[in-house]
């Protein structure tokens, strides 16, 4: 009992992460350490990796007194933010953002993303949209070469429900791979998106040297909301790695 009472009371027990969780936390830590400011606006992303970085900014907003106000790209990051007693707001009060961080689903050698894992998208790639710099934090698992090198689940769209099966069938049509309608756990029923939409996951595909290109043509497929191709958006990136160190690129 009182090798358990020790452990338990010592708070490296209770912070006693994963090597996966650490390289997030790393990351995380790293990228609000360097590119949070007092008076930012700060968009805050989704995932679980940003669960460290906010974390991290409620550390940094108490012990330094910042003033900073943060944009959610999520329901999750509206809880987030509001967990944690940060100033909350949006893009109607604050629609210039002064730093947004973000995790992701695969990065490649040009910084151009696969996001959407978690069905944010397409909030995510408006505060995006709306930042004067994106920074990513990932885990080592994310890092690659080519789009599509590492992640296997594919590239997330968000599509206007009514309109799911033309596209599937003209991505298909157009590029080839298999377009799956993502489905909620133990297929109760299609995934509904912040925004009342379901998400396509385009799986199989050949890798592109245009991302840009295919992008644009999905996104003008009627229907279609937004794509998790995020090209030319992110201006630095921090991988964590297992042992809590970070690469930045
Ligand atoms: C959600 C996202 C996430 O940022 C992405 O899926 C990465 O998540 P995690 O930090 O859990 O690996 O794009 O739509």
């Amino acid at each position: 009992k009182s090798v358990f009472n020790f452990l338990t009371s010592t708070k490296s027990f209770s912070k006693m992460l994963s090597p996966l969780e650490s390289a997030k936390q790393a990351a995380a830590f790293k990228a609000v350490d360097k590119h949070v400011q007092n008076n930012y606006v700060i968009g805050i992303g989704s995932g679980s990796t940003i669960v460290y970085a906010a974390e991290r900014l409620a550390e940094r907003v108490s012990k330094e007194k910042l003033n900073v106000v943060c944009i959610p790209t999520s329901f999750q990051a509206k809880q987030l933010i509001v967990k944690h007693d940060l100033r909350l707001g949006s893009l109607d009060t604050h629609p210039t953002v002064d730093v947004c961080i973000d995790g992701a689903d695969e990065v490649d050698v040009n910084l151009d993303l696969i996001k959407g894992g978690g069905a944010c998208l397409l909030q995510e790639k408006i505060v995006a949209s709306c930042a004067n710099n994106l920074v990513i934090i990932a885990d080592y698992t994310k890092d690659s070469v080519k789009l599509g090198d590492q992640y296997k689940k594919g590239i997330p769209i968000e599509v206007i429900p009514m309109s799911y099966v033309p596209i599937q069938n003209k991505i298909r049509n157009r590029f080839g791979g298999d377009v799956n309608l993502r489905m909620a756990v133990a297929k109760a029923g299609p995934v509904i998106t912040d925004n009342g939409n379901f998400i396509l996951d385009w799986v199989n595909f050949k890798q592109s040297d245009d991302w840009n290109q295919v992008n644009t043509f999905i996104r003008m497929i009627p229907g279609v909301v937004e794509t998790g191709l995020f090209i030319g958006m992110a201006r630095i990136v921090y991988f964590g790695q297992a042992d809590g160190t970070v690469k930045e690129q």
